[in-house]
């Protein structure tokens, strides 16, 4: 019977040969190098991950986990309060968050959610869209990576 994909224990390595376009090799050995990597197999294997939560969190029932960082200043009129009212209307997915006076007027605020990916991202969304947030980014992470 043959071997199936499924009979392999997490864990277990396996050796698969790319071929590549010489430059495009240099190219990225030269990057991965920069970025400290000690071989291909390991930045191969982070970018295989990246690509596996990228994917799974286009499901939207997909548990993810999410980081907002907001920098917003804090003179904006109604702004932390509009941020504090939204974050207990989904105290259910927001786990936590963090406050930094960065200073005289600008404050960074990071929210971590987990929860299915579409209620994640739509958070995310009215969060970043709040006005008087200058700037705002999502980022998700998800159990998809092994
Ligand atoms: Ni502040």
């Amino acid at each position: 019977m043959p071997r199936r994909r499924t009979d392999h224990h997490a864990g277990e390595l396996e050796r698969f040969g790319v071929s590549m376009d010489e430059e495009l090799l240099r190219a990225f050995d030269q990057q991965i190098a920069q970025a400290g990597y000690q071989n291909r197999s390991e930045a191969i294997r982070d970018l295989v991950r990246d690509y596996l939560v990228e994917q799974q969190a286009q499901h939207p029932d997909a548990p993810v986990v999410g980081t907002v960082t907001l920098m917003y200043d804090h003179h904006a009129r109604l702004l932390e309060d509009r941020l504090t009212e939204l974050q207990h209307e989904h105290h259910d997915v927001i786990r936590c968050s963090t406050h930094v006076h960065l200073d005289a007027h600008n404050c960074v605020e990071v929210v971590v959610l987990a929860g299915p990916a579409e209620r994640v991202r739509h958070i995310a969304d009215s969060l970043i869209a709040m006005r008087g947030v200058k700037h705002g980014k999502l980022v998700v992470t998800s159990a998809a990576a092994r």
